[in-house]
């Protein structure tokens, strides 16, 4: 009743998600249909499945506030105590049954709050900078990384031409490489990349950036040829509870709040907001947070939009990606947690 009734709150929020996607304008061909059609381009049609982050588990647990947080913000989840939090692991990609791979960037959907209360959504990734600075950049992009005839390889001309047109990704690729990944999910930092106005009692406006970062190291990769990260993942999960920090970046007024490729310097100053612990997993199937929308704009009083037109598009196509596939039959899901031993 209760996970119902929690799905149920999450669904109603993403009303105003879709009135939100009604109303983007982007450039003449990317209105968010033109967006989820490159991606069925690139991956193929995966009925019921995101068009993005396609394979994941689902996850549930909370968020202890130690009260930091509110000295930047008046968002309710700041105050001391606890709030519930549903969440999502997920490999980047529209593929479903994509073979696990520690060079596919990892992400982490969470939701915090009860229905009648306010959320706060956010879609996170293990990586140090975005690879894009527009929504252009990433439809560019993505269709460039798309497999051509018989070679099972994109046109290897393809990358090299998108590239010479944005060295922003080229740059922040550069970035990314120096900064390996870590060998599971339990173990990997998840960050907001893009930047938010945090906005306290008096309506002080801060730039921030948030991260979770890891308390536990993660089991090694399985020997499963599919699903050599996850399975750690759920064993690890099963074994007990993972725990993150949530730290909160303070940006200077000379720190770019609308271009996540770009990073911040490494001295601001950062406050511990609390713990997330996540303590129970689940199959991503349809009636738990599976039907989530990760919209980055579903955001408390409190927390603000910065100037990212990555924000816009990401909350247009969100609500249109969720739009389609919650709409389809969903065939078997990938990762069925009771099948891990
Ligand atoms: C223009 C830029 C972007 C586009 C077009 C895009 C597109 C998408 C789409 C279509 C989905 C599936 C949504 C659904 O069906 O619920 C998705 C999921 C996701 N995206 Fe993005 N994305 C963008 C940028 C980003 C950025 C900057 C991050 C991280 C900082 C991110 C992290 C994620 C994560 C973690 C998920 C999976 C969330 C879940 O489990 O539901 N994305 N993205």
């Amino acid at each position: 009743m209760l996970r119902a009734a929690v799905v149920g709150g999450f669904l109603a929020v993403d009303l105003g998600a879709l009135l939100y996607a009604n109303n983007w304008i982007g450039p003449a061909r990317l209105t968010p249909q033109a967006f989820l059609d490159g991606f069925e381009e690139v991956f193929g049609r995966q009925l019921g499945f995101r068009r993005n982050h396609a394979k994941g588990v689902v996850v549930e647990g909370y968020f202890d506030s130690n009260g930091n947080g509110r000295e930047l913000s008046r968002a309710a989840v700041f105050r001391p105590g606890r709030t519930s939090v549903v969440g999502r692991f997920s490999l980047s990609g529209g593929y479903p049954a994509v073979k696990d791979s520690p060079t596919i960037a990892r992400g982490l959907g969470l939701a915090f709050g009860f229905p009648g209360g306010q959320q706060w959504r956010t879609a996170m990734m293990n990586l140090a900078v975005f690879l894009d600075n527009s929504p252009e950049g990433f439809y560019d992009r993505l269709l460039a990384s798309k497999v051509v005839g018989a070679t099972g390889e994109p046109d290897p001309a393809a990358m090299p031409r998108f590239l010479a047109k944005h060295p922003e990704t080229a740059r922040a690729m550069a970035i990314n490489e120096a900064h390996p990944p870590t060998p599971g999910f339990a173990d990997s930092a998840y960050r907001s990349l893009i930047a938010f106005y945090f906005v306290d009692e008096s309506g002080a406006r801060t730039p921030v950036r948030w991260s979770l970062v890891p308390l536990q190291r993660a089991l090694p990769p399985s020997m499963d040829p599919h699903n050599g990260l996850f399975i750690p993942l759920v064993r690890q999960m099963r074994a007990g509870p993972l725990r993150w920090r949530l730290m909160l970046t303070v940006g200077a007024p000379s720190d770019p709040v609308d271009d996540a490729t770009l990073p911040w310097p490494n001295n601001r100053r950062v406050i511990d907001a609390g713990l997330l612990t996540l303590n129970s997993v689940e199959t991503d199937r349809p009636g738990n947070a599976s039907d989530i929308n990760f919209d980055p704009l579903v955001l408390p009083e409190g927390v603000e939009p910065s100037e990212d037109p990555l924000l816009s598009a990401r909350s247009a196509v969100y609500g249109a990606s969720h739009r389609r596939r919650t709409g389809e039959p969903k065939l078997l899901p990938i990762i069925d947690v009771n099948e891990v031993s």
